[in-house]
């Protein structure tokens, strides 16, 4: 019998190969026949091993959910960006390989950039979430989630609309 140990943990710059590859999985994904395929490929491309190295080095807050020797997700955080709305904490992407999801790992990844977030001071927090993205949609109101703002964003041709979910301190 084995034991695999899964555990959250800050990402270092030698993780940055694997949260690229991470990325490019969960959002090929997540959103084909979502956002047009030449957007996605520009929005993958750019999020490549060099961008996350230098998003770690930098300080960026990237939590990884790590099973055995294998990145299977991650979540990146920090301050509230849109200054309209009255949160504090703002959790920018939250994504687990295809065949990590479903297993109460998003779940796990939530709570604990939820709890840094709030160690540091930033009690409230909010999600956007694109409105087609229904899993994600689903997801976030199993947490517990309020949704309270609704934008849209251009992605080449096509405008999709986003929604905020919130939580309160
Ligand atoms: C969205 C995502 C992070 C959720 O993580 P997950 O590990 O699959 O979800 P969990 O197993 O932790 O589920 C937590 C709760 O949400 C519910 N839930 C999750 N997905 C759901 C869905 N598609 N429909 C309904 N409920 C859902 C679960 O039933 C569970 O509720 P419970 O604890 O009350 O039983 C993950 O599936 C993922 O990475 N998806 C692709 C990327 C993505 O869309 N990210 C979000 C971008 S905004």
């Amino acid at each position: 019998m084995s034991t695999v140990l899964i555990e959250i943990r800050r990402a270092r710059p030698a993780d940055a190969l694997a949260v690229a590859e991470t990325h490019d999985e969960a959002w090929r994904n997540a959103y084909q026949g979502i956002i047009p395929g030449a957007e996605l490929e520009k929005l993958i491309a750019r999020r490549g091993p060099d961008w996350w190295d230098s998003a770690i080095r930098k300080g960026s807050r990237i939590a990884l959910l790590q099973f055995g020797d294998l990145v299977a997700g991650y979540a990146n955080y920090g301050r509230n960006r849109a200054r309209s709305l009255f949160y504090e904490g703002e959790i920018y992407e939250l994504y687990l390989k295809p065949e990590f999801q479903g297993l109460g790992f998003g779940r796990r990844l939530f709570s604990a950039a939820r709890k840094d977030l709030a160690q540091s001071g930033l009690k409230s927090l909010v999600i956007w979430a694109l409105s087609d993205n229904e899993p994600a949609v689903e997801f976030y109101r199993a947490l517990g989630g309020r949704a309270v703002a609704r934008s849209s964003e251009r992605f080449g041709g096509k405008v999709l609309d986003k929604v905020a979910f919130a939580w309160q301190a």
